[in-house]
């Protein structure tokens, strides 16, 4: 048998060309920490790049945001979570000792709203909610106050308002780019007849760092690993060259700094395989959000599933046979390749399930199981260690803020679900920040952050006096 670069991808029972076939994806996709260390260089640059001048790849949106809560702030705000997959509408009761407790509804998005009626429908949303509560205001009553987390790159124009700029994570609603979404919705709301006012705009990653923030004053950084990725972090306005607005009083303000797009620009310093360019040709959103496409939990399942079917049309896997499932595209969720990478049984029977249930297969070999193992764990590995690139170069960025206990925010399905992704991540986190500082780091999961940190905004943008 053919030798292979790590014990976990050596496939027992393999053709000599099977092995050779496992032996160059394993190179292709295992990423030495000399390579990330090239990648954390290049980040760095852009994200200069990007706080110097608009435009740039990793745009590093100036939030508006100025101020941190400080635990101590009580009342009940309102909020909309737009994001990926679902719509929530919250209530938030902030109970003055950095804890919250929510109320919400969760309405999965509709193929409709995704690509046409999105606003209209989040307004409807907002009505069914408020109405189920009896909160609805009347005629003579005010309007309620909401804050909106919008998960898509926005260039903001104020706290509450911004233009999209791109559309990302599988959304298509005609119309909106280059407009302002908050006047998108308010229109919405008012053909609704609906009294209410949205006072704040937010990204998800500044929501989760600011909710992450109201129960501890260390939290620096917000950071989504999810269907999409994407982080924020406070930043010295004197190091934001590019910002023409008046000085805050704090010195600081939260940057999203839309890092999904990184290498999109020139595709030259992400590892891409032929099955990452397969992927992106065929995305609604090609040549962009090249670091997201590799990272988040939309791309893994399609990533996988290009290196299933480039190894079966050499007859290498299932003995050449595909299915309908398998020929289309999106077809792999990324929960199938956790199923395999958790799989210990001596028959790999998770991963049979997945093959021959899911992937509806007729029948698999031990030697088809431990190959679509080995793709999962590749492709989930390569996710985590280059999703660290991203942590590094922002918390090396603000290294001053390691000196002392720093905590990061994370949210996501990729952090929170995918086997071993947080692990990864840190540990190869900590091959790129010397230990002292390090020590200094939690990273910790900031469950629902997203919402609650919109409730915040609203909250410091009515008790705004700046
Ligand atoms: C969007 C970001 C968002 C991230 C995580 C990306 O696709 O561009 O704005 O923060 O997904 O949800």
């Amino acid at each position: 048998m053919a030798s292979s670069i790590d014990q976990r991808f050596t496939i027992v029972g393999a053709t000599p060309e099977q092995q050779a076939a496992i032996d160059t994806l394993a190179k292709q996709f295992l990423l030495s920490d000399e390579r990330l260390g090239e990648i954390i260089k290049e980040f760095r640059r852009r994200m200069e790049e990007g706080l110097a001048t608009d435009g740039k790849v990793l745009k590093m949106i100036p939030s508006y945001v100025t101020r941190r809560p400080l635990g101590t702030e009580t009342g009940s705000y309102f909020a909309i979570d737009l994001g990926g997959t679902n719509l929530r509408v919250l209530k938030v009761t902030l109970d003055g000792h950095g804890g919250v407790t929510t109320e919400h509804q969760k309405f999965p998005l509709t193929e409709e709203a995704k690509n046409r009626t999105l606003f209209d429908f989040v307004a409807q949303c907002v009505d069914t909610f408020l109405d189920e509560r009896d909160l609805r205001p009347s005629g003579q009553q005010p309007a309620i106050s909401m804050g909106l987390t919008f998960s898509y790159p926005v260039q903001q124009t104020s706290i509450n308002s911004g233009t999209l700029v791109q559309w990302t994570k599988g959304l298509n609603v005609p119309g909106c780019v280059g407009r302002d979404v908050v006047r998108l919705l308010q229109d919405a709301l008012l053909r609704l007849g609906l009294r209410v006012k949205i006072v704040a705009l937010v990204n998800d990653t500044v929501g989760t760092l600011l909710s992450a923030a109201y129960s501890d004053p260390a939290a620096q950084m917000g950071i989504i690993f999810g269907t999409g990725t994407n982080a924020a972090y406070y930043e010295n306005v004197t190091n934001i060259a590019k910002w023409k607005g008046p000085n805050p009083s704090s010195g600081e303000m939260v940057l999203n700094m839309e890092w999904g797009a990184f290498d999109s620009d020139d595709f030259a310093f992400l590892p891409f395989t032929p099955h990452d360019i397969k992927l992106d040709r065929k995305s609604i959103n090609p040549r962009k959000q090249a670091y997201e496409k590799m990272i988040s939990g939309m791309y893994l399942g399609e990533i996988a599933r290009n290196v299933i079917l480039w190894l079966v049309d050499q007859r290498m896997l299932l003995d050449g046979r595909s299915s309908e499932v398998l020929n289309a595209m999106w077809s792999i969720d990324t929960s199938y390749l956790s199923a395999a990478v958790t799989d210990t049984s001596p028959d790999l029977s998770e991963t049979r399930q997945v093959i021959e249930k899911t992937m509806d297969i007729c029948n698999s070999t031990h030697v088809d199981r431990q190959i679509f193992k080995a793709i999962a764990i590749l492709v989930g590995e390569r996710s985590a260690r280059l999703s660290a690139v991203g942590v590094v170069a922002t918390l090396t960025k603000r290294a001053d803020l390691m000196n002392k206990p720093i905590t990061v925010g994370i949210d996501g399905s990729m952090y929170e679900n995918y086997p071993s992704f947080d692990t990864i991540l840190s540990e190869t986190a900590s091959h790129f920040i010397p230990q002292s500082q390090f020590r200094n780091i939690k990273f910790t999961l900031a469950k629902d952050g997203s919402g609650v940190g919109a409730a915040i905004t609203a909250m410091l943008a009515a008790t705004d006096d700046e």
